[in-house]
């Protein structure tokens, strides 16, 4: 009997889990990314705004995450999406200066991203880190 109990719990658990992970990525961008990166702006804008800007765009930081993260080009789409969501996710939790992709010049103006570690669940990271992919599809910085 307390096997089976153990076991409805692991499932109801489990079930759980797979509803959360239908947390709005874009809701978890707004709360958590929106402070410091700006989620669209034109370079034109960008370059009068810079004063005040405390992040690469997100727009940007989207763009060249795809640029810079090659694949062996006999692997597909999907591998790329997921290596690049990975590596979202990995910067969240444990920026570094070694990790980051961005230009030396903006790494020295805005200093490494502080380490979001604690202050956003897996759920809101998984679904973020898939937002900053897809909702930039198409659109260029
Ligand atoms: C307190 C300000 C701040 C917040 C909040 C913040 N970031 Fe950042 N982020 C930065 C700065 C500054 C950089 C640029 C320096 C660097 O690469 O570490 C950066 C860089 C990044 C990079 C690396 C870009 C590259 O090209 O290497 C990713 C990915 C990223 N942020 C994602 C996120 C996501 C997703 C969130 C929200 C969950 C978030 N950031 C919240 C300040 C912030």
């Amino acid at each position: 009997m307390k096997k089976i109990i153990m076991l409805m719990s692991l499932l109801v658990t489990v079930s759980l889990m797979g509803a959360d992970s239908k947390v709005d990525g874009e809701k978890v961008f707004e709360a958590q990314c929106a402070s410091c990166h700006i989620k669209m702006i034109s370079k034109d804008d960008l370059v009068k705004q810079l004063k005040t800007v405390k992040a690469p765009p997100m727009v940007e930081v989207s763009n060249q995450l795809k640029n810079n993260i090659k694949i062996v080009d006999d692997l597909d789409d999907d591998i790329h999406r997921a290596v690049v969501i990975a590596f979202i996710k990995d910067y969240v939790e444990y920026p570094h200066l070694d990790k980051s992709m961005c230009q030396a010049m903006a790494l020295e103006r805005f200093g490494v991203m502080p380490s979001m570690k604690g202050k956003i669940s897996e759920d809101e990271l998984n679904a973020v880190a898939a937002w900053v992919y897809d909702y930039y599809i198409g659109k260029k910085f």
